[in-house]
């Protein structure tokens, strides 16, 4: 959440800047702004999205080699020009950007106060950069010792830059909980919260790690810990292009994701497995066998759609390798006092790796002795970098706010590892594993089945656009894709919607249904295919009317639904890759036949890095 960009070097820093904060728009944009140092400290910013920035800023002078941007997130103080980032501190000599909350920002406010400071805006931001300022003026010190030992104080998340009136051509970083990443040019450096504003530039990159500082100028990268101790920066190659950041011709983010899910399922399981030879390599999961074949109970710690791939997970390993399985919600986890005990694995599921809760629900976990598996898609993240082991999705950079083809990523991911487990505990016999692989094997080719037309699916989002409420319904492995295609509907659509277990409906939702409510089944062929048709009954007889997902050739489920949307034929347990998808494209055409941005929904952010 919130995005922030630097840089200082030879080039004019605020193109750079703009174009990073477009990249880095997904995670935040009720307002955003920039400071540029040129001999003087300008700021400009603006409520709304980076591109009415640009327009307040025409015919201004921006020239500046060095500068900071930031695209908002609100948490404290309304989106409002005043809030919006950068920030100046009382002095106007040092203006500041952050990605995070403060949590004790009220008591340093007090402080504050009652030594004659006054505020200009709602955020803790500014409370935490005067509190800088107050520490440098009372010290007679530098900026980067006062901001030492204000970290020391603060209690909370943050990725901070600071730029300095008196400190030309320098830029200081801090963080923890939020995540950093520069980008070493020839005498320049990047900054940002995450790698898609560098990759145009340079390939090379340091992640900043928790409670690091770092003192930037365009010849030099300094990282220091917070007892002032040098750190060797680790340099990293990106291994990410350009084109994966761009629309590609898509007129959204949200359904060239969509569309490339053929690929990204295919470049996850692209040198893992192996369907002839009957084998799955993953040297995370081959590293630990002992671990994982002998876990007593396996956690799945995750937030939004990452929740619902570890729903579908827990179906995956307690048939396939008879492992008990709790689903937990990090944000609950984190604070339940939950009970670890040795022979636990945990597993953390996310897209951006840098989710707040599920990052602290982990740490609170390790702390515990617990051995910590990832499924993460963002390589070098936070949750990728402290887990003891792991397997990434790669399902590329995900820029549309709402998870598609890291979802289906996560879901290959996890279904491999379900695999090698279960084939190695002895839990899955040799036939049904070697059926599974191939089945597997197969899902790039039907995602692309179900792609090649989506005329039937336009045409049921047009039909349906304007109802008030949805429910999606589905049983077993479907049970979590529904779930999943009621989060989609509500996030893109603003359409309220319900996911439930099918045969729960008699316990309460079915009050719900009448002649205007759309009900979604999710109805593909599986052993529970006799009592799914039972509901879809119950439910027409109710005068509701049914959308079916259904399996192609299936003439039943078609035949008592209103409209139908079709997936070939897959094993139920690999049956969820193929099932999502048509509920993932309705929800994008009901959202762009409201006129809805569906790459940025409202109030929403990607990477929510604050609890
Ligand atoms: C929904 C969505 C969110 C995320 C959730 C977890 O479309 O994108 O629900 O799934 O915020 O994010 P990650 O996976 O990055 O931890």
């Amino acid at each position: 959440m919130c995005g922030i960009v630097g840089y200082t070097g030879p080039r004019e820093a605020y193109p750079v800047i703009l174009k990073g904060l477009k990249r880095l728009e997904y995670r935040g944009y009720d307002s955003s702004g920039v400071a540029l140092l040129n001999g003087e400290l300008k700021v400009y910013k603006k409520k709304g999205k980076v591109s009415e920035l640009e327009e307040s800023v025409v015919g201004k002078n921006m020239h500046a080699f060095t500068g900071i941007g930031h695209t908002r997130w609100a948490t404290h103080g309304e989106p409002s020009d005043r809030n919006a980032h950068p920030h100046l501190s009382a002095s106007g000599q040092i203006a500041m950007i952050h990605n995070g909350i403060i949590e004790n920002y009220a008591s340093i406010k007090r402080e504050l106060i009652n030594k004659g400071y006054h505020f200009n805006s709602d955020t803790d931001t500014e409370v935490l950069l005067n509190f800088i300022e107050d520490i440098k003026k009372n010290n007679n010190g530098t900026l980067e010792e006062a901001l030492r030992i204000a970290l020391k104080r603060i209690v909370g998340a943050y990725c901070i830059l600071l730029i300095e009136k008196d400190n030309p051509e320098t830029i200081i970083a801090a963080r923890k909980g939020s995540p950093l990443v520069i980008g070493i040019g020839k005498g320049e450096h990047f900054l940002a919260s995450d790698a898609s504003p560098i990759i145009e530039y340079t390939k090379e990159v340091v992640y900043v790690n928790d409670y690091e500082i770092a003192i930037v100028k365009p010849d030099e990268l300094i990282l220091k810990n917070l007892g002032n101790e040098k750190q060797t920066p680790f340099i990293q190659k990106l291994d990410m292009e350009l084109a994966a950041i761009e629309k590609g011709g898509y007129d959204h983010f949200m359904l060239k994701e969509i569309n490339e899910q053929p690929d990204t399922i295919f470049d996850c399981l692209r040198g893992r497995l192996h369907a002839e030879a009957g084998t799955i390599t993953m040297s995370g999961v081959q590293n630990n066998i002992q671990a994982l074949t002998t876990a007593q109970r396996m956690v799945m710690v995750a937030c939004g759609t990452s929740w619902h791939a570890g729903l579908l997970a827990e179906y995956m390993f307690e048939e396939l390798c008879r492992i008990p399985v709790e689903v937990e919600y990090a944000s609950e986890f984190r604070y339940r006092n939950p009970v670890i005990k040795p022979g636990d694995v945990i597993i953390a599921i996310s897209q951006s790796g840098e989710t707040a809760d599920t990052l602290v629900a982990l740490e609170n976990a390790k702390q515990q002795g617990a051995f910590i598996f990832g499924v993460v898609n963002a390589v070098g993240s936070s949750i990728a970098r402290m887990s003891d082991a792991g397997a990434y999705s790669h399902a590329g950079p995900e820029i549309g706010v709402a998870s598609t083809k890291a979802f289906t990523g996560q879901l290959a991911v996890l279904a491999m590892m379900a695999l090698k487990i279960g084939y190695a505990k002895g839990t899955l016999d040799e036939k049904r594993y070697r059926e599974l692989i191939k089945g597997l094997e197969e899902i790039p080719e039907k995602v692309k089945q179900v792609l090649n037309d989506t005329s039937a699916i336009e045409a049921i989002a047009e039909k349906y656009k304007d109802a008030h409420d949805f429910l999606y319904l589905g049983r077993g492995y479907n049970f979590p894709v529904a779930l999943e295609g009621a989060l989609k509907l509500k996030e893109i659509s603003y359409i309220h919607a319900e996911g439930y277990p099918a045969a729960e409906m008699k316990h309460g939702p079915i009050a719900l249904v009448d002649d205007k409510l759309p009900v979604v089944f999710v109805a593909t062929k599986d052993r529970y295919y006799e009592k799914i048709v039972s509901n879809v009954q119950e439910i027409k007889a109710r005068k509701g009317r049914v959308i079916a997902v259904a399996t192609e050739g299936d003439t039943v489920i078609p035949g008592m639904a209103d409209d139908v949307m079709y997936v070939p034929d897959a094993d139920e347990i690999l049956a969820p890759l193929l099932s999502v998808i048509p509920l993932q494209l309705l929800s994008y055409y009901i959202g762009i036949s409201k006129g809805l941005d569906v790459d940025k929904p409202r109030n929403l952010a990607k990477s929510v890095t604050v609890e």
